[in-house]
């Protein structure tokens, strides 16, 4: 249970967190190696299905092997309908934390919350760049990462949405005035030019895929984002 809080405090509070999306999916264990090396704090994980998203990336089968293989704590961000079915097999392959979408679900989501707790797993609550805070002001208690996205989930390479970042600043807010123990990840689009401003209004973990896959120095674009 305690991976992200020890490993985010080892790191000073500020972690990147490569979403594997944008990795050579042909030399996966090399990648990963590679951006473990390069100072990467946690591994991101899409998972889309091509209902909730138009896309589809990966599930339960990659995902474990991608934890027997890994030394990083495994971010999970499903971007599927209905995450309640599936809240089992995405613990038991390894992640460390599951974020489901609050869109992907009409309501059930604090029995979600409750199913991942009860499978020893953390839980992470994913909102798309216009959901507002207020609706899910009443799950902040209760979960233990704030997933924000700077992008509609579906791709990787899009362009940052810097809007969000005025809820991020809420969702700080709102979590240090109350005392919920709550992380804020930051998803989509982050790169060495706006990372600074993600961290500023209190992104604590950033995902960055296309700037770190696609950088020539994986450890110059890690250590650019995390500033
Ligand atoms: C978008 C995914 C993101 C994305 C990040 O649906 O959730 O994690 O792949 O990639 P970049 O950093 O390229 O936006
Ligand atoms: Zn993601």
């Amino acid at each position: 249970m305690n991976s992200l809080y020890q490993r985010l405090n080892d790191l000073g509070g500020i972690a990147v967190a490569p979403s594997l999306l944008s990795a050579d999916f042909s030399r996966l264990g090399e990648e990963i190696e590679s951006v473990t090396r390069a100072g990467a704090g946690f591994l991101h994980i899409d998972v889309m299905d091509g209902h909730f998203v138009e896309n589809i990336s990966m599930g339960p089968i990659i995902i474990r092997a991608i934890a027997s293989h890994a030394k990083l704590p495994l971010i999970t961000h499903l971007m599927i309908s209905d995450p309640l079915r599936y809240a089992e097999a995405f613990v038991e392959c390894g992640s460390a934390v599951v974020s489901f979408h609050w869109e992907a679900c009409a309501d059930g989501h604090l029995g979600i919350v409750e199913k991942l707790h009860d499978l020893g797993c953390l839980a992470g609550l994913a909102i798309n760049p216009d959901t507002p805070i207020e609706a899910i002001r009443h799950l902040l208690p209760s979960v233990d990462l704030l997933l924000c996205m700077t992008v509609f989930p579906g791709f990787g390479g899009q362009a940052f949405i810097s809007d969000v970042l005025a809820k991020v600043r809420e969702a700080t807010r709102l979590r240090d005035e109350h005392g919920y123990g709550y992380v804020i990840e930051v998803d989509g689009g982050i790169k060495p030019a706006n990372a600074a401003m993600v961290r500023e209004a209190g992104g604590q973990i950033l995902v960055a895929g296309t700037a770190v896959f696609k950088s020539p120095d994986y450890a110059e674009a890690i250590e650019a984002i995390r500033g």
